[in-house]
């Protein structure tokens, strides 16, 4: 547990130094939802009217809303699944694009 928490810092320290804001904001959100649709919605609730998803697994909505919510945090974790999740073979653009898609639930 603490090993994983100092990993994701270091990815975080990496995220900040390399990824950054400008690519964040860059990202393409409406790309972001289709991968997240294509790839997500067989567990989790990725849009509004979405009927089917796992019952335990967060949906995108309820992940935008939490308090420490951030993109950049967000396409990190992607780049490094949950090991409940299974591996995608998401590229850094793809991941920044569904965290964008997901960030745009906040509103
Ligand atoms: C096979 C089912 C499955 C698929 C497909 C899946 N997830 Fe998940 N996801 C889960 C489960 C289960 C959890 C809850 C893990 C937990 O809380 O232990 C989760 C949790 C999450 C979380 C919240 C992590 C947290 O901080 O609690 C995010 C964000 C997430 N998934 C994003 C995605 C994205 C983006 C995709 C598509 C690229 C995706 N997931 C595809 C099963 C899935």
């Amino acid at each position: 547990m603490h090993q994983h928490l100092r990993r994701f810092r270091l990815l975080l320290a990496a995220a900040i130094s390399s990824f950054g804001m400008s690519s964040a904001l860059a990202a393409d959100a409406d790309h972001g939802a289709d991968l997240a649709k294509r790839w997500c919605a067989s567990c989790h609730v990725v849009a509004t009217g979405q009927t089917q998803a796992s019952a335990d697994v967060p949906s995108f909505a309820s992940v935008a809303r939490r308090p420490d919510f951030s993109p950049e945090r967000l396409a990190f974790f992607l780049l490094d699944p949950h090991p409940k999740m299974p591996n995608f073979p998401l590229s850094r653009t793809e991941a920044g694009d569904i965290a964008a898609y997901i960030g745009s639930l906040r509103r």
